[in-house]
């Protein structure tokens, strides 16, 4: 298929791009480009294919943007819950306004499909429970609420002819060479290699469903391949049920793989989200779909990294790798205006 990404310049966009062009699928990126300075590694393996890139605006494709495109991965937000609360605003305008505008053009362009990276955090705060898709949602911030919205708004232009599905991810980890250091796992085995200290932000308490970020490719990946009627008009929560777990757990198998850390908690702070998922439906209804990897696996393919690219402090510190940093300083050195359009 012809697909367009968008979000190539990200993190997952970045892996998930040679991925499907190693299915045969061929790939144009569009990409704003707000986290290009930052590059942790090369990996010619698994990296070697590179789609071409439209460095556009997200609100500014036009249905020439989609002439010719079979199918839409959209990946292409303000990506996290504290990025989402530093502009509301502007969270509203890319994340909700902008992708429903995409979805409309992309239906009258005759795009066949759409795959929308939606996410857990639509959970927001739970008690403990399996939740799964017919759960209520229960949003906490700008990003979570624009996903619900999205996930109305895209949902209603479903059809027979314009397959809409969308992929609530887990939170994400692993490697990727536009990495992200502002999510749980990665944050936390990083913080083990540069510090020896793994400290965490909350007490530990809150539940947090993780799925490496291949897998979260491999999901995109067999959503748009299956049969539309396996996926048209579905929400899939992106995960496994063994991967459901306390973030105290989540520190305790980083300590195991990075030994001689020290173990600390924080306040529970602003963030008060607390999810557990029931990742039953992709495992039965989403064809080909089983996640292939684990936390701990995750945390020894970057300790692995770590130690190749004898990744140091500042680079675990480098504003690009974390997105409210970058963001913060594309503003503060009005690179980017107060819409967050480049100036
Ligand atoms: N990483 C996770 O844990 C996770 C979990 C659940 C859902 N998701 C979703 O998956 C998607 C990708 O996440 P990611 O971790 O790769 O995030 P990311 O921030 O690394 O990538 C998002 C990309 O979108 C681009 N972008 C942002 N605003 C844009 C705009 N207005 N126009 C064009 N491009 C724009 C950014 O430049 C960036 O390259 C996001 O929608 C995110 O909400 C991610």
């Amino acid at each position: 298929m012809k697909v367009l990404v968008t979000g190539t310049g990200g993190y997952i966009g970045t892996r998930l791009a040679p991925i499907l062009m190693g299915r045969g699928h061929a790939v144009t990126g569009l990409d704003t480009g707000y986290y290009l300075d930052g590059w942790l590694y090369s990996d010619p393996r698994k990296l070697g294919l590179a789609p071409q890139m439209l460095i556009k605006d997200l609100r500014n494709v036009t249905a020439a943007d989609l002439e010719g495109i079979e199918a839409v991965v959209h990946l292409a937000e303000l990506s996290n819950d504290p990025l989402g609360e530093n502009k509301p605003e502007v969270t509203y305008k890319i994340n909700h306004e902008g992708s429903v505008n995409l979805a409309k053009l992309a239906k009258a362009a005759g795009v066949k499909r759409f795959v929308y990276a939606s996410s857990c955090s639509v959970y927001g705060v739970g008690s403990g429970e399996f939740l799964d898709e017919k759960s209520a949602v229960n949003p906490q911030t700008a990003y979570a609420k624009c996903k619900v919205m999205v996930e109305r708004d895209v949902g209603a232009l479903g059809s027979r002819d314009f397959c809409v599905t969308f992929m609530r991810n887990a939170t994400a980890y692993g490697a990727s060479p536009r990495m992200r250091f502002d999510i749980v796992i990665n944050d936390l085995c990083a913080l083990a290699w540069t510090t020896k200290r793994i400290a965490m932000t909350s007490d530990g308490s809150p539940w947090r469903p993780v799925v490496h970020v291949e897998d979260i490719c491999k999901a995109i990946y067999c959503a748009l391949e299956a049969p539309v009627g396996a996926v048209n008009g579905e929400i899939f929560n992106v995960g496994q049920n063994s991967e459901n777990y306390r973030v105290r757990e989540i520190a305790a198998i980083i300590a195991d793989v990075f030994p001689g850390c020290e173990l600390t908690t924080g306040k529970s702070a602003s963030d008060n989200r607390s999810y557990r998922v029931s990742f039953d439906k992709i495992a039965s209804g989403l064809p080909g779909f089983s996640c292939d990897w684990n936390a701990q696996r995750g945390a020894e393919e970057l300790r692995d990294l770590f130690t190749r690219i004898e990744m140091d402090k500042d680079t675990y510190a480098f504003r690009a790798f974390t997105r409210l940093k970058q963001l913060r300083y594309l503003q503060k050195t009005e690179q980017i205006d107060a819409e967050f359009f480049w100036r």
